[in-house]
């Protein structure tokens, strides 16, 4: 058996089948010319729907409906073909039945179209993947993009380009919409009025046969009419690839199927493996994205992200009630944001914002007779301070006050302070509340029905910050020592499926990662050379026949000397091979007993990710707590620290009780046991003993 170095490029290559020259996108969002092949007159059907909005949305370039029979829909010249259109054409919208496309698709490269979007059901999400791999074929062979199949279609709204079957009429804004979900995404361009969250771009993606997550969010990237990019996601085919993404611009995701009834519903709906949701966290984490746990938080945020960047960590709180300030002092302490605690200060500067009854303290309570005059001065206050970073506002409606005055107050404070920092609001109340919170929506202010999705979104800010700080890792997958490929190969040669613990110790120790001092022996005499200067040792039976030692009395610990050691081994081996008559004994494992606290390094196979190494508190807790923290390989050491962090009790590891860890040699052997990720299944480190004076991995299975 051959193996080499060139597993590795391999491996490389395998986690990177979309690096194929990027697609042009451009032509979806400023076409020149836009033909709607299935165009039809029967206002029952999509293919009308869709011409309808293209028309309807204002969209100005040149419109090219193609039918086979008739000659005008919709008052524009139709087309029997696409190549019998005279004008340019970039972007082919298709709505004929399933049989149809392959040939419309051949159309398009006949045409020199670029852009097309499949709105066509019937495809890979239905077993039928040979049509959609053709499709694919077609496309990548004469350089096309598309979307889908299986769509909405899309919509941009600095073009008025509306191809969707969705509602006509969309609410401008600058969040790029992208969905997997056609249904959620009309759900969405109907928000946009409802919620007064205004839309950039909408694009559906369906089955992802092409064009997907990655290559939009490359593209809006560069796009100054979108500031964040908003992406419902069931699953991805390819999860290596989309680690890959290039994030500029805060993106947030909603992955759906986070539970395991979650999961299967989203992979009988597009087709799509949800993958473990535990893999695709810390994805997330790795690739620097936001992700939201509701559709309510993920609009939150997006609104907030239109918001500038807090510039400190004082927030002040403004209110016109004593209870709702106090809930919302306890949730930005839940969200670990700072609120100025200057009394004198604060009373200097607010206290003629309110009645002598009310309060300066942070929350500044201006009262129930707090009106837009009050709401007007005390933001104006504090959005000038630069002491004050951040401003929340709270109103609870009162018959004395006027939401939409207040409303007003508070726009017009924020317009004349030039919206140099950022302010959210929650109000709660009845029909005149909600109006206000519209009005707020609308002229760019944040606003929520709730103090709680206040201040999420004004954490995201917060969260994005630290993103933008975070300093980016390139990462490359080492080589791997070639001994260690050696000792693997071999195995493997023999049939094996996994190491002998001896052979696992020296391949994590060929590739850097600490171990203890150990030996392994065939006889009492070697056994007694190796362990010299090495008590107090544990010693382990070795043997391709015994899986579970302890129970064939193949495990003595704490042997402190070499007269201990002589009588364990003879006693071992009789009791092994009367426990075990028929095994064959390779040996005997000498490890040095280490002491500190005990955590598990992993290393195993993710069907949309490949090699994800995982970290957490090992030894008893590892089933009792599964308190652990993921990252995709490769990663590099800064990224390996996160691993760390990312856990509940990393506090523990900072030292606790008497027990420090070493952090340094966690993250190197974190990094090191990346090295075989080509060649193996899984690596199992447990315990992998950390104290001041450093790691080791005590025990350790690889299985091939
Ligand atoms: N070139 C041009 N026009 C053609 C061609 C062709 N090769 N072949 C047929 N047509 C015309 C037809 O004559 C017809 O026009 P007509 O009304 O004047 O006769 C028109 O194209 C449409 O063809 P139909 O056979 O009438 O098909 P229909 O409109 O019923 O369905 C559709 C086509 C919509 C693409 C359907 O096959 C389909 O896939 N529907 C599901 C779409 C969907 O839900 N997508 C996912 C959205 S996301 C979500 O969940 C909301």
């Amino acid at each position: 058996m051959k193996m080499s170095s060139e597993d590795a490029s391999n491996y490389d290559q395998a986690s990177s089948t979309h690096q194929a020259k990027a697609k042009d996108l451009s032509g979806f969002f400023h076409p020149k010319g836009v033909a709607v092949v299935g165009a039809s007159n029967n206002s029952a059907k999509i293919g009308y729907q869709i011409l309808n909005n293209v028309i309807g949305g204002g969209y100005t370039g040149g419109i090219y409906p193609i039918n086979p029979k008739d000659e005008e829909i919709l008052g524009r010249k139709a087309y029997k073909r696409l190549v019998d259109v005279p004008g340019e054409i970039d972007l082919a919208v298709i709505t004929v039945p399933a049989p149809y496309v392959i040939s419309v698709m051949e159309d398009c490269a006949r045409k020199g179209v670029k852009n097309v979007a499949i709105i066509t059901s019937g495809f890979g999400e239905v077993g039928n993947t040979k049509d959609e791999d053709k499709i694919k074929q077609i496309a990548d062979e004469n350089d096309i993009a598309f979307l889908g199949p299986n769509i909405l279609g899309l919509l941009y709204g600095p073009t008025d380009l509306n191809a969707t079957f969705g509602p006509q009429e969309v609410l401008p804004g600058k969040i790029a919409f992208i969905s997997q979900s056609g249904a959620l995404a009309i759900a969405f361009m109907g928000w946009t009025i409802m919620e007064k969250i205004g839309l950039a771009a909408l694009c559906s993606l369906g089955n992802k046969a092409d064009v997907d997550e990655r290559a939009l969010i490359e593209y809006f990237n560069e796009d100054d009419n979108v500031d964040v990019v908003l992406v419902y996601m069931e699953g991805l085919k390819d999860g290596t690839h989309f680690l890959r993404t290039n994030i500029k611009k805060p993106v947030i995701i909603l992955k759906v199927g986070r539970t395991q009834r979650g999961a299967k519903a989203a992979a009988s709906h597009t087709g799509s493996l949800s993958g473990s949701d535990n893999i695709f966290e810390a994805a997330f984490k790795q690739l620097g994205v936001l992700r939201a746990q509701s559709f309510a938080e993920a609009f939150g945020w997006a609104r907030a992200l239109s918001l500038p960047l807090p510039k400190g960590d004082n927030a002040l709180i403004i209110t016109n009630g004593g209870g709702i300030g106090v809930s919302t002092t306890d949730v930005c302490e839940d969200y670990k944001i700072g609120l100025i605690d200057d009394p004198e200060w604060l009373q200097e500067k607010f206290s003629e914002t309110m009645p002598d009854f009310g309060s300066y303290k942070n929350p500044i309570d201006i009262t129930g007779q707090g009106h837009a005059k009050e709401y007007g001065q005390a933001t104006s206050i504090a959005l000038k301070e630069d002491r004050i970073d951040t401003v929340i506002v709270l109103y609870c409606e009162t018959s004395v006050t006027n939401p939409h005055e207040i409303a007003q107050g508070i726009v017009q404070s924020y317009k004349n302070s030039g919206q140099k920092k950022p302010m959210v609001v929650a109000m709660v109340g009845g029909q005149r509340t909600r109006d206000a919170l519209q009005f707020l929506n609308q002229n760019g202010i944040p606003s929520f029905s709730s103090v709680e999705e206040a201040i999420s979104a004004l954490n995201v800010l917060f969260m994005w910050k630290k993103i933008g700080r975070k300093e980016k890792e390139e990462a490359t997958l080492e080589a791997a020592p070639s001994r260690a490929i050696e000792i693997i190969a071999k195995a493997k040669d023999e049939g094996r499926d996994s190491l002998l613990e001896h052979e696992a110790r020296e391949v994590l120790e060929l590739c850097g990662v600490p171990t203890p001092r150990w030996a392994f022996a065939t006889t009492l005499e070697e056994a007694l050379e190796g362990a010299e200067g090495m008590y107090p040792l544990a010693m382990k039976i070795t043997s391709k026949d015994i899986i579970h030692k302890t129970d064939v009395g193949g495990v003595e610990l704490n042997i402190k000397d070499a007269e201990e050691l002589r009588s364990k081994y003879t006693k071992m081996m009789q009791r092994v091979s009367e426990a075990s008559p028929d095994a064959v004994i390779d040996g005997v494992n000498l490890i040095q007993m280490v002491s500190g606290i005990e955590c598990i390094v992993g290393m195993s196979q993710d069907p949309q990710f490949g090699s994800v190494v995982m970290f957490g508190l090992g030894g008893v807790f590892v089933e009792a707590l599964k308190d652990v923290s993921f990252r995709v390989v490769p990663f590099g050491p800064k990224e390996a620290a996160c691993l760390i962090q990312d856990i509940k009790t990393t506090k523990i590891f900072d030292g606790f009780r008497g027990m420090k860890a070493d952090k340094k040699t966690i993250v190197q052997t974190l990094c090191a046991i990346q090295k075989i990720a080509p060649y193996v299944k899984e690596v199992d480190i447990n315990p992998l003993v950390t104290s001041e004076r450093g790691s080791c991995a005590v025990d350790a299975r690889i299985i091939l």
